[in-house]
């Protein structure tokens, strides 16, 4: 970050110094893990359900830690501040206050974010140093912390912004302001805390709302939703579509799978056309490439750059639609990180598509946060499975009592002839699909966070794996 003093430091957060020289200077990064507290460093302690930051202040300092940010007393050099993510929000917003050459990019939407800013960032870095988050680090915390790495030598922010709420949005583009803004879609993710999708496009449409006038609003056109967030915007609209027969300026077209479930197609923009084959698995990456794309573009670089960019970017966070080859001809997909209705969707698509050629089976744990809809909502991801390729799923896997209903939604499809398995843990279920699997098999495992299914999916990965 750039340096500052502890009494700047003081000043920004409205803030009190305690037990340290106003004129020590905070140099190194800012985090709230106190193990990757470092020379030159602030530590922000926040209380946990587990753990309290404040006890681990004296450890961050022994550390390297100039000091720490504290809303309560600690014997070592610290800012006292009334609430943390506040203070880091006034310390991210001067930052970028200091840094007006910085161009800042918000990615938001509900599903793909991470997949898009990690595209995004790859092609924006060959433009010019770039900050962009590691996974998901996305609220308020993580947006504050990634804005405050970027340095007088920083050209770009590529920011990652999540929403669990009205206002959240709103909050978070007051915090790093962006002059480009990208909409991915507006899905179930987190529904049910907002009280439905037209509440979900109100929240994201806040980003659309805080771009400038000469900023640059880039909405998903094949998303009614996203596209309705035009009309909220003072900003200049560019679309992107992979839906055919679609005049968005950035689109694909003669979109196809490879065995991997790799997707290739050709790029159209105002420019021309280039070839663009991904390295990530999922036709639902096919979106995310052209956001980036669309992004990229707006920020200077040729159509050719961004062909080949996208053509090297690899998956940077893990657990999104990792695919992985057992030598004994099984292949794993390992979607663990999360799961809302259209992801999972996207999963089992995927799944189809890899199995073309031996049996689909999946290991689905739950859909959090749906609200009143979940019931339904798993019931119709069972059925959606039970229907999916020729002959549906040949088995499904339910992990845990919530993910229940996917079974009961899959047995409605009365032609189904797979099976439908209730496993009370990841250990069960990993048993139940050992006596069944067969070379050439694929298998999808996948989940909300809470659900922790990636234990699931690397132990099927190992197996018979070296
Ligand atoms: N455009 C998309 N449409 C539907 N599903 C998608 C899309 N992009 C990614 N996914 C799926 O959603 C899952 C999460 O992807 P990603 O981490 O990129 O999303 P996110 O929006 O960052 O999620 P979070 O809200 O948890 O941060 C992936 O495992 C993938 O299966
Ligand atoms: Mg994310």
């Amino acid at each position: 970050m750039i340096p500052l003093s502890l009494a700047q430091i003081a000043r920004v957060t409205g803030g009190q110094l305690r037990h340290g020289d106003p004129d020590a200077v905070v140099s190194g990064e800012v985090v709230i893990d106190s193990r990757r507290a470092g020379p030159g460093g602030l530590f922000a302690a926040v209380a946990g359900e587990r753990s309290d930051g404040h006890d681990f202040a004296a450890a961050a300092v022994a550390a390297g830690a100039t000091a720490v940010l504290a809303t309560r007393p600690v014997t070592v050099p610290s800012v006292l501040v009334a609430d943390v993510p506040a203070a880091l929000a006034a310390l991210a917003r001067s930052v970028v206050d200091a840094l007006p050459a910085v161009r800042i990019a918000g990615i938001t939407g509900s599903s793909g974010k991470t997949s898009t800013k990690d595209l995004a960032a790859q092609l924006v870095e060959r433009l010019g140093p770039t900050i962009a988050p590691a996974g998901s680090y996305n609220n308020e915390f993580g947006h504050p912390l990634t804005v405050l790495r970027a340095d007088a030598a920083t050209r770009y922010l590529v920011l990652e912004l999540s929403a669990r709420g009205i206002g959240h949005i709103a909050y978070l583009c007051r915090v790093a302001p962006p002059r480009y803004g990208v909409v991915l879609n507006v899905g179930h993710a987190h529904a049910g805390e907002f009280g439905g999708l037209d509440q979900v496009a109100r929240a994201k449409g806040e980003l659309a709302e805080a771009l400038p006038a000469d900023g640059v609003a880039i909405l998903n056109a094949d998303d009614p939703r996203v596209l309705a967030m035009a009309e909220r915007t003072e900003a200049r609209v560019v679309t992107f579509s992979s839906a055919p027969g679609s005049d968005a300026p950035v689109r694909a077209v003669d979109i196809r799978l490879d065995d991997l479930g790799r997707p290739g197609f050709t790029l159209l923009t105002p420019e021309g056309s280039a070839p663009v084959s991904l390295r990530l698995h999922g036709a639902h990456n096919v979106p995310n490439a052209l956001a980036a794309a669309a992004l990229a573009r707006e920020l200077g670089m040729d159509l050719d750059g961004i062909a080949d960019g996208l053509g090297a970017a690899v998956a940077r966070s893990r657990w999104r639609m990792e695919v992985h080859q057992r030598p004994d001809g099984v292949t794993v997909i390992n979607d663990a990180y999360n799961a809302n209705p259209e992801s999972v969707r996207a999963a089992i698509d995927a799944l189809a598509h890899l199995a073309q050629g031996g049996r689909a089976f999946a290991i689905l744990g739950h859909m959090a946060e749906l609200g009143g809809t979940s019931r339904a909502s798993h019931e119709d991801i069972g059925e959606y499975a039970a229907r999916i390729g020729d002959s549906g799923l040949a088995g499904l896997i339910a992990v845990g009592e919530e993910a229940a209903p996917l079974l009961d939604g899959a047995r409605r499809v009365r032609s189904w002839t797979g099976e439908a398995l209730a496993a009370p843990d990841g250990a069960a279920a990993l048993e139940l699909l050992a006596n069944r699997l067969k070379p050439s098999d694929v298998v999808l495992v996948k989940a909300s966070r809470a659900a922790h299914l990636e234990g699931v999916a690397a132990a099927l990965e190992g197996e018979a794996g070296q």
